[in-house]
């Protein structure tokens, strides 16, 4: 049995096969046949942060596929009051047929994980958003038919910006990534990406200047500057991070046909203009749509690697 807990578990021949069960599922949907993939299996959704898109693709996800899914609170249920994660996670096992967690702490879920008989799937952490990359891959591939696609993010060195590096690492794109001093990645996800790199080729660099690096992006993509909660250093981060909007004069450095993609909630004024979110080059909404196909490939492949 497989969890989905970061991308760091997955193979780049594992990567794309969640990813070409996604577009298959994905088509299949749009021609109205829905296939009941898991038939009268319950998802729990516990969630210890907020959301909007993961929450709905997830239960929408699981409905279309034949199933159900169960929004479980931490301010609801006694993991809120201090029942240990493996206690939850044995109980659950026997009574749910997959999970998925949006957490704080990267070690919490993988106990949960550890003590879990049933798959988990990761729905943000502070560590990682695995479940997004794969529905940010699959965006790019519609928007982007070229070979040797250059992504530039530009920001916070955060779970978002950690999520690409893995992506890069593994499916061999170029990436670079711009944040302030003090607001660099992971140093631990760093050096995990720089060797995987060094193994498939992928061509990955960091900066300081925004500018430098969205030079020749094909991509350009950024997150909040405040994520889940740091709510209490948000003016500090603001001042830090000046320079870095991704607006129209920045996106005037990248290609001619660059698009902009945010996994959204967005913050406009801060991380992106109004105009860029809202422009042309934006393909937001596809990204954001595309969570829903992602994670239906992810739990179909979850189940299936189970059996
Ligand atoms: N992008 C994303 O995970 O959005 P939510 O926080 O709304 O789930
Ligand atoms: N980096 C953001 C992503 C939200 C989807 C956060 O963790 O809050």
């Amino acid at each position: 049995m497989r969890h989905f807990l970061t991308l760091k578990d997955f193979t780049r021949e594992e990567i794309l096969e969640i990813i070409n069960l996604a577009f298959k599922i994905k088509k299949k949907s749009k021609e109205g046949k829905r296939k009941k993939y898991l038939k009268n299996q319950t998802l729990g959704m516990i969630f210890e942060k907020s959301s909007t898109r993961t929450r709905v693709s997830f239960e929408v996800g699981m409905y279309q596929l034949g199933g159900s899914a169960l929004f479980l609170s931490s301010n609801d249920i006694q993991l809120g009051r201090g029942e240990p994660m493996k206690d939850t996670a044995r109980v659950l096992s026997r009574m749910l047929d997959m999970v998925m967690i949006r957490t704080f702490s990267q070690n919490e879920l993988e106990e949960f994980a550890k003590h879990s008989s049933i798959p988990v799937i990761n729905g943000l952490t502070d560590l990682c958003h695995p479940v997004q990359l794969l529905a940010d891959y699959m965006t790019m591939v519609e928007h982007k038919k070229d070979k040797d696609i250059v992504v530039t993010y530009i920001g916070d060195g955060n779970n978002i910006a950690s999520s690409w590096l893995i992506l890069a690492a593994k499916l061999r794109f170029d990436l670079k990534i711009a944040s302030p001093k003090g607001y660099e990645c992971n140093p631990l996800i760093i050096d995990y990406a720089l060797r995987e790199a060094k193994k498939s080729g992928a061509k990955i660099r960091f900066y300081h200047d925004p500018k430098k690096a969205v030079k020749n992006a094909d991509i350009v993509t950024t997150d909040t500057w405040v994520s889940m909660g740091q709510e209490e250093g948000k003016s500090k981060r603001v001042k830090d991070f000046k320079g870095f909007i991704v607006d129209s004069d920045m996106m005037s450095l990248a290609k001619n046909n660059a698009i902009f993609m945010h996994c959204l909630p967005a913050y406009r004024g801060l991380e992106v203009s109004e105009d860029v979110l809202e422009g042309e080059q934006s393909v937001i909404f596809d990204e954001a749509e595309n969570r829903l196909h992602a994670q239906k490939g992810i739990m179909v492949w979850l189940d299936r690697n189970r059996k």
